[in-house]
């Protein structure tokens, strides 16, 4: 019942959002890859790929929900749980590992008071292990959304932070 109602509410406060996933649908239903399609669009409006979303997705397209879930939970580019504003990546690949870039992870987890791959409460940031980005020459290497920063030094983590934070006001 409770489970129901939480329901109803978010795809009430996202109605405009559904309408959109609709209008995408209708707007691929006879093409081919019409599951793929629609999942990264779902996810680019929604910014995650929730149960309901995922409900919705399987109604228009008369998929089983089943295997809708099986697709967002076997590809990495896909989540069900709704992401923070800005997404920090930390490189583990090898290069970054001998630098120091699980210091730098360390000083992010203790800067956001998270865990690696959990969102604060705030919904402002995400902390995230990645692996190698190609740029092994600038190790270690931290990412905010886009922006790459390499040599980082943990101490500069927080400096690199509030520059994040500060946007929003
Ligand atoms: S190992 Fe980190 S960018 Fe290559």
């Amino acid at each position: 019942m409770e489970v129901n109602k939480l329901q109803n509410e978010f795809i009430q406060s996202k109605h405009k959002e559904f309408s959109e996933l609709k209008k995408f649908i209708d707007s691929v239903k006879n093409s081919q890859g019409i599951l793929m399609q629609t999942l990264q669009k779902a996810q680019d409006i929604f910014g995650y790929l929730p149960l309901e979303v995922q409900q919705f997705i399987s109604d228009e397209t008369n998929i089983p929900l089943a295997d809708i879930y099986g697709v967002v939970t076997f590809y990495t580019q896909f989540t069900i749980e709704e992401k923070g504003k800005h997404r920090v990546g930390v490189c583990l690949g090898t290069a970054c590992y001998v630098k120091g870039s699980q210091d730098v992870i360390d000083k992010l987890a203790d800067e956001l008071d998270i865990k690696v791959g959990q969102t604060t409460e705030d919904k402002m940031f995400t902390l995230e292990a990645t692996r190698c980005l190609g740029c092994c020459g600038l190790a270690p290497v931290m990412t905010v959304d886009e922006d790459v920063y390499g040599n980082v030094d943990p101490k500069k983590v927080p400096e690199i932070i509030a520059k994040y934070k500060n946007q929003e006001v």
